[in-house]
């Protein structure tokens, strides 16, 4: 066990997923107490169940919420500081995807992706804040896309929403500092998580070579290290900046 976040309390969303349930191991390998934020209790369930098995003794506590309702925010925030009694760390990485040029995305996919993608980041922040606020070193890190920075086809409104995260990153880096609030973005590229395995089929998954210097996918763990130390206090001069971590695209 390391001791890079002991004492912090970190709430992760999208903590059921692959780079959410990785940051939370590795959060916790590193002391720190962990709730992780899902809307599916079987992928809460599962991870808060895998971090256990493999760090015994780790704090870590699963939520179960629907991040598009607003109200949502305020109940797992309340939730949190009444176990854990605070919040020092915040990554927003819940994100969900709509496969769909611009042409035929219906209103519907753009509804429900900014509410997903951008609203949620918007309400767990403000809840969030006035705990990040007293700590006195708040750190957010935000989980945005490759794809927020590069164009491409037939994922328009995701990638509006991931461009949006870094405007918003960067305006509460400028908000947030004079109170000791951190917030910066990272922007993953091809990371082989489960829902891409799922969408896709391993063997899919397998053949496709990224189009990026290295050439290869990324473990979720190459994700959750650069959110490790952006939530650490070791980058306590690192604000309002935007991380690629997408093994060199475009190459
Ligand atoms: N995997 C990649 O290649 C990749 C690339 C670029 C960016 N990203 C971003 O990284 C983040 C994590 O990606 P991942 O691959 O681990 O995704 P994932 O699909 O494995 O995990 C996302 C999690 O969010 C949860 N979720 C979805 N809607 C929710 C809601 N309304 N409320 C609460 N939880 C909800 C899902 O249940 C899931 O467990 C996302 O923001 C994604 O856009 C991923």
């Amino acid at each position: 066990m390391g001791t890079r976040l002991q004492g912090k309390v970190a709430v992760i969303t999208g903590g059921g997923g692959g780079i959410g349930a990785a940051a939370g191991r590795i959060f916790c390998e590193e002391g720190a107490r962990v709730a992780l934020v899902d809307q599916s209790e079987d992928a809460v369930a599962s991870a808060v169940h895998e971090i256990r098995q493999i760090l015994p003794g780790a704090e870590v506590h699963g939520h179960v919420a629907d991040l598009g309702v607003e109200a949502e925010a305020d109940r797992v925030i309340g939730d949190v500081v009444a176990r854990l009694g605070g919040v020092d760390v915040l990554v927003n990485n819940v994100g969900i995807r709509r496969y769909e040029a611009l042409a035929d995305a219906p209103w519907e996919t753009w509804d429900a992706i900014i509410r997903v993608n951008l609203l949620s980041f918007v309400s767990m922040t403000r809840a969030a804040l006035p705990h990040l606020r007293r700590c006195g070193r708040g750190s957010i890190v935000n989980t945005s896309s490759t794809y927020a920075v590069y164009g491409r086809k037939g994922m328009g409104a995701y990638d509006a929403t991931k461009a949006g995260v870094l405007a918003m990153t960067r305006t509460l880096a400028y908000e947030e500092g004079e109170h000791g609030v951190r917030a910066n973005a990272v922007c993953p590229g091809y990371t082989r998580t489960p829902f891409h395995v799922r969408r896709m089929g391993a063997q899919a998954v397998d053949e496709l070579v990224p189009p990026c210097v290295l050439k290869r996918w990324a473990d979720p763990s190459e994700m959750a290290y650069p959110m490790l130390w952006l939530a650490s206090d070791e980058a306590s001069y690192v604000t309002g900046a935007t991380f690629m971590i997408d093994g060199g695209l475009p190459a």
